[in-house]
Parts: C-alpha cells; sequence; structure tokens
C-alpha cells in the first residue's frame, strides 16, 4: 500500500492529498501518510503524527447556527472528527460538560474571573471519553475486534466501557498497585482483560506498543493514536461555545501530554475557523517527582529527559516519559503558556479546596490545575482580570482512598437514646478547630 504520495509538479503534497479531505503527518520530519494507513508513528523517523484538515472546506461545512440545534455533546461538532460515518459512531453521549464559574475560589485567591470546566461530569467520569468514542469509532471502521491501551487508570476505565459499547475486546496494562480503585473496578466490570505490569505506566506504554507491533490485529488507543487527540479537542469548542471566545488562560493537569496537546489543537482551529479572536495561554501542571515537561520548559531546552521513578498522589500523572511532551512543548511555546510544578501537599489542598468551596469533587490529578493556579497567582504570574479555565479532568470518587487517608475524619458514634447529637457535633467542632 502506498503511504504517501509527492507531488512532482510543485513539491507540495496537499493537492493529492486533499481529495481525502485528511491526512496524517509527522510533527518531526513532516512526511504525509494517506488516512486508510493504520499508523501511531512515522514510520521513517518516529515522530508523533498529527491529522491534518482542509480548513477552507470545513468552514463551508460547519454552521454555527446548526451547532446550536444540536444537544450539547461532543458529536455536535462532527464536522470537525474524522469519522467517515456519523450513522456508526460509538457514543454514551459524552461531552458537553458544565463550565462553572467559581465566585468563591475567585475570591480567595483575589482573581476577577475563574471557571471550571468539570470533565468528571463525562459518562465513565474523565475526558478520556471524548477521546475514547472517536477512537473507538475508528477502531470499528478500520475493521478491528480487538483494542488496548496502557494505563494509569482513566484511560482504561474509557477503553473499557466503549469497547464494551462497541462490542470489541479490550486489553489494557496497568502499572501493578498503581491505579485507583475506581479506575480498576471500571475496568473490571466493562469486561476488559486486565494485565499488571511490573513497573510504572511508562514500561506499560511500552509493552503495550509492542503488543500491538507485534500483533497488528489489536488497535492501540493511547494518546499516541492520532485519533485519540481529535475527539480531546472538542473540550476548546466547548468553551469557545460555553464563553463565546476563548479565555485568556487555560490550566490543566499534564501527564502523557495528549490533553494539553488536543486541547490547543482546538482553539487553534477555532481561530483558523473565523470563529475565535483570540488564542488562551496554554499552562501545563505537573505534580512535583513527575515533571519532565517543567524541567525542559524551565531550562529552555528541547528535549525532554524522562524522570526514571515518577512518583506523586495523583497516580494519574505519575508519569516520567510523556509520549506527547514534544506536542505539549509546541503547546506551551506557540501560546505563550507555560509549564509549573506543584506538590503532592499542594495537590491535595486544593482537592480539598475545591471540594470545600466550589462543591466540585475532582480526583487528585484533576486538583492539579487548582493547585497550579494558586501557585501562579502566588507568583504574580497572572493578570487579577484574565479570564481563566482550570480544567479538572477526573471525578474525586474514582480514588475514594486518597480522601479517607488524606482527610482528618475524626467520626464520631454517639448512642441515640442516652447521648445529645448537638453536644457530641460541639465536641467535634471543637476539635476540628484544633486541628487546623
Ligand atoms: N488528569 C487525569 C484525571 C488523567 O487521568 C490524566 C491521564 C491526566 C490528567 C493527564 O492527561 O496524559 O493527556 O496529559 N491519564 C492517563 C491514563 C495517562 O492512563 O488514564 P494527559
Amino acid at each position: 500500500m502506498l503511504l504517501f504520495i509527492r507531488s512532482t509538479v510543485n513539491g507540495s503534497y496537499w493537492g493529492i492529498m486533499n481529495q481525502l479531505e485528511y491526512y496524517l503527518e509527522c510533527v518531526d520530519c513532516g512526511i504525509k501518510y494517506q488516512s486508510i494507513e493504520v499508523l501511531y508513528i512515522c514510520k521513517k523517523c518516529e515522530g508523533l503524527l498529527d491529522i491534518k484538515y482542509d480548513y477552507e472546506k470545513i468552514a463551508e461545512k460547519i454552521s454555527v447556527k446548526t451547532w446550536q440545534n444540536r444537544p450539547f455533546t461532543l458529536w455536535r461538532y462532527r464536522e470537525i472528527f474524522p469519522v467517515e460515518d456519523y450513522s456508526n459512531i460509538i457514543t454514551l453521549n459524552e461531552g458537553g460538560t458544565s463550565l462553572q464559574k467559581c465566585e468563591r475560589l475567585e475570591k480567595i485567591l483575589n482573581l476577577g474571573n475563574i471557571c471550571v470546566k468539570n470533565e468528571g461530569e463525562n459518562p465513565t467520569g474523565s475526558f478520556k471519553d471524548r477521546g475514547m468514542t472517536v477512537g473507538i469509532t475508528k477502531a470499528i471502521e478500520l475493521g478491528f475486534h480487538t483494542v488496548a491501551c496502557a494505563s494509569t487508570g482513566n484511560t482504561s476505565a474509557s477503553l473499557a466501557a466503549y469497547a464494551a459499547r462497541a462490542g470489541l475486546r479490550s486489553i489494557v496494562l496497568i502499572p501493578s498497585g498503581k491505579i485507583a480503585l475506581g479506575k480498576l473496578t471500571q475496568a473490571i466490570i466493562h469486561g476488559a482483560h486486565i494485565v499488571q505490569i511490573k513497573g510504572n505506566f511508562d514500561e506499560a506504554l511500552r509493552a503495550v506498543f509492542q503488543l500491538t507491533q507485534s500483533n497488528p490485529n489489536i488497535y492501540l488507543l493511547n494518546s499516541v493514536n492520532p485519533y485519540r487527540i481529535e475527539g480531546q479537542k472538542s473540550i476548546a469548542y466547548e468553551i469557545y461555545t460555553q464563553l463565546g471566545n476563548a479565555p485568556d488562560n487555560i490550566l490543566l493537569p499534564v501527564g502523557n501530554a495528549g490533553n494539553i496537546s488536543a486541547i490547543w489543537k482546538g482553539f487553534v482551529e477555532l481561530q483558523k475557523l473565523d470563529l475565535i479572536t483570540n488564542l488562551p495561554h496554554m499552562i501545563g501542571i505537573q505534580a512535583e517527582n513527575a515533571a519532565p515537561i517543567v524541567t525542559a520548559f524551565k531550562k529552555r531546552r528541547e528535549n525532554i529527559r524522562p524522570t526514571l521513578h515518577p512518583e506523586t498522589i495523583a497516580t494519574a500523572i505519575r508519569i516520567g516519559s510523556p509520549i506527547s511532551w514534544k506536542k505539549a512543548l509546541n503547546a506551551v511555546y506557540d501560546s505563550k503558556g507555560f509549564m509549573e510544578k506543584v506538590t503532592d501537599d499542594e495537590i491535595i489542598s486544593a482537592q480539598q479546596l475545591l471540594a470545600r468551596q466550589e462543591g466540585i469533587f475532582v480526583e487528585p490529578a484533576s486538583a492539579a490545575s487548582i493547585a497550579g493556579l494558586k501557585k501562579i497567582v502566588d507568583m504574580n504570574l497572572i493578570e487579577k482580570d484574565d479570564k481563566t479555565v482550570c480544567i479538572v479532568t477526573g471525578h474525586g470518587l474514582k480514588d475514594p482512598d486518597i480522601v479517607i487517608k488524606t482527610s482528618n475524619l475524626n467520626l464520631i458514634e454517639i448512642d441515640p437514646l442516652q447521648d445529645s447529637i448537638a453536644n457530641a457535633l460541639e465536641q467535634k467542632t471543637i476539635a476540628m478547630e484544633r486541628s487546623l
């Protein structure tokens, strides 16, 4: 099968490629591949692939009015996703998550405009469902019966659910003993074949890559798969719909670095489609001991140096060798954003802050975006009246153990026939105040 066709007329691929509507391009060497090929990385230089479109053609097809008349889910924006036949999509009604204005947080941080995009509202409780609806739809289109991923938990939960919905077999590789209970439970109940890896996520990712290379009948659905990223760019489209434009800043946790790349791609597309007038600064937050992209950014290095033994309480982003680091750094540099790291203690207090002040319960990795916001406010890196959107990526119930471990439980038990509830509550309040 011919993978790419070089135009001998003007040295450009576009004239021949544009009849396909979209094609794959290596972000490193620029080689182009036809979209019908199953490819995860560039055959020549092993660079990541990106999906390219003819935006003029897309602009002719889309209408904001049509979008407004459709239900507020990811597939409202169906014209910007590379699927052949919309009637065959695999969906659980993902997307359409709320953008909550956080007035109490604004007061505490002395900022004028903070919103939280609550990705925990997705069907399996994380943003991964956005990538998975497109990825699994693609798997069906390409004729696969088995899909696989390596995961710190959320991807495996989402893959298992969408594979079940599509009637596909799913295989998930997880770092042994290092994924949150809720996520493991989801993979089990949706019938995934679970393989625990003695090692961390980076080793699990290498193993699943080898598995799919030596078994080409298994479709790899980690974020190295360019179709996953396409689904996740919907976050940008929704924020644009909810705000009427792009915000000044987007903050989000960064692990394998697919999501920051995807959301940036979405905003760049919105600008190309003339739907927004400004682009946001992309601000990526990593956990202190799993922060190779932060280090590369701060040292102005062109490459990351992997963290060999990543460690953090936020297991979802316990990643030392993020596969999409290059796309992430490009997003940060191109958007005039930055990368920052936060400690586990900062993550836990941000999780509690969001839960207690705004009623939004997120898992530790998601709280990294709030911890990061607090930190950059303290560093005076943000304007008071900036419009800032923090993406909180996964629901708090994914990881109940962490709450039990990190909270001062101080549970009270009384005999309602003998003891006074009011007295017991008073004692508890005094004890709580003392512990603060
Ligand atoms: N937040 C949560 C809740 C996640 O589960 C992840 C990644 C991230 C943030 C980071 O996103 O990798 O695109 O930079 N979880 C992956 C997984 C690695 O396997 O579930 P990223």
